[in-house]
């Protein structure tokens, strides 16, 4: 380590003594944690700074700790603190960096603190950030999908139960139902980063501390809400990472199902979409080939955020109270899990900011008529006659229709009176996709009025960052 006057040992090291490699190299967890320092820095400034305050620690020396821990993490941010396995994790790779550059001044700042409370806030911390890193991106995708569902309010398409043609959309209304998730996604976030902003410091080992810590006034210098109410439950408790790696997974899960659409939607067969060259990937060895590795890889990645949940709810489902080393293991899905998410959301909003989305293959898909044969039911129904028999008479058309080699919307208006008595001339008029379409204007349905509200609303709510 750079400047280092004399090296002190931190006790914990000390106690670790002669440790056998093979525990060292089990123990060790600098190379996940290591991602903690500026969150364990924050909670170690704000500790040593209440511990001045509260007569505990003189106030020069909190002044040198605080001043020498931003050079902590300035070294740290560097690439500049070498690990050493047998220091374990950051919390004693900062302290003993501390040690080094303030000598036995670095002693006062452990008081009343232990590394399972310290642990616990500087994940907390994380949390916190992480909730916020995470829905801007997603935020940015939102953004994407609606500028696209605003070039596309009149561009119609099959949209699809079963994967099969079902009934007319509007692109923008099929877009917009990722936006809508996406912000259900945010919502949730928000949630995991209200119940997360809690300081878990004053709760030492297990069992507090004989000290006259200020808890709150620590928690409030560090921007949190309150701080937490059991010391038992503090140290042990993760549920907010298990929460952040929850909302990750099904944001994740979103993303996947976008991506599968991607990669559907831009074969040959469908015709849909085309990514740009800069969001394609070519083949090593096949020279046509135009690749959609962006979604195939969102989808993969779905399934390592689910794989990050699971680990954390394993790890802690077997644990007495209190604090347990297996709680360690926590950190490589916390940590790495949000940073995988916003990667995938980038690119995911790259790739549809700059795709092509082609009307022309989408309303061919939506020739032949059968899109509209609910209309022609509900045509029956509105002309007094019980739903069920109106879809059997349009049943047994599209068995007449397929029997005369001809699309539904082929049938004349004489083949469709000797169905039933009610079709009159004008049921020709449901095979108007666009007029179906204007007709469906209840709130949430693919309506133009509808979704034009639907756009202007989450416009808004975007531009306000909501
Ligand atoms: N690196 C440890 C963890 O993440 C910090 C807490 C260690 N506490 C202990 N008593 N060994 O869980």
């Amino acid at each position: 380590m750079a400047g280092a006057r004399k090296a002190r040992p931190v006790s914990r090291a000390a106690l670790a003594g002669e440790a056998d490699p093979r525990l060292v190299a089990l123990s060790v967890s600098i190379q996940d944690d290591g991602a903690l320092y500026a969150e364990d820095v924050r909670g170690s400034q704000a500790h040593v700074s209440m511990l001045a305050r509260q007569g505990i620690v003189p106030k020069a020396v909190a002044r040198r700790l605080v001043k020498a821990l931003d050079r902590v993490r300035a070294e740290f941010a560097a690439g500049r603190i070498a690990f050493d396995p047998a220091l374990e994790d950051v919390h004693t790779h900062v302290e003993r960096r501390l040690g080094e550059l303030t000598g036995k001044d670095a002693g006062y700042l452990h008081a009343g603190r232990s590394r399972n409370d310290q642990v616990g806030l500087d994940e907390r911390l994380f949390i916190v950030g992480a909730c916020g890193r995470t829905g801007a991106a997603l935020a940015r995708l939102q953004r994407a999908l609606l500028g696209q569902a605003r070039a596309h309010e009149r561009t119609l398409l099959p949209g699809y139960t079963h994967l099969q043609r079902a009934q007319p959309v509007s692109l923008a209304h099929h877009l917009l139902a990722y936006v809508e998730m996406l912000g259900r996604d945010r919502a949730r976030l928000a949630e995991v980063k209200a119940r997360a902003a809690v300081s878990p410091l004053g709760s030492g080992a297990l069992a507090g501390t004989t000290l006259r810590l200020d808890r709150e006034a620590v928690a409030a210098s560090l921007g949190l809400a309150g701080v937490t109410r059991n010391s038992l439950d503090a140290v042990s408790d993760r549920d907010s990472a298990i929460e952040l790696l929850f909302a990750v997974a099904l944001s994740a899960v979103h993303l996947s199902r976008l991506g599968e659409e991607i990669v559907l939607w831009t074969t040959r067969e469908f015709g849909f979409m085309t990514l740009d060259d800069a969001f394609a990937t070519g083949s090593s060895l096949m020279p046509q080939k135009k690749n959609p590795d962006v979604g195939e890889l969102a989808r993969g990645r779905a399934g390592r955020a689910i794989g990050d949940l699971v680990t954390l709810l394993s790890i802690v489902k077997n644990l007495p109270l209190s604090y347990n080393r297996d709680l360690q293991e926590d950190k490589r899905p916390l940590l790495s899990g949000p940073d995988a998410l916003i990667l995938t959301t980038d690119a995911l909003a790259g790739a549809v900011e700059t795709a092509t989305y082609h009307a022309d293959r989408m309303e061919a898909a939506l020739g032949g008529g059968e899109a509209l044969a609910t209309d022609v039911a509900e045509y029956l129904v509105e002309r007094g006659v019980p739903f069920r028999q109106a879809h059997e008479a349009v049943g047994a058309a599209a068995k007449l229709a397929a029997r005369l080699g001809k699309p539904l919307a082929a049938l004349t208006a004489a083949e469709w009176r000797a169905l039933h008595p009610r079709f009159e001339k004008d049921v020709l008029r449901c095979f108007d996709a666009r007029r179906s379409l204007r007709r469906r204007e209840l709130p949430g349905a693919p309506g133009p009025k509808a979704v034009r509200g639907e756009l202007r609303r989450w416009e808004k709510a975007l531009r306000s960052g909501s």
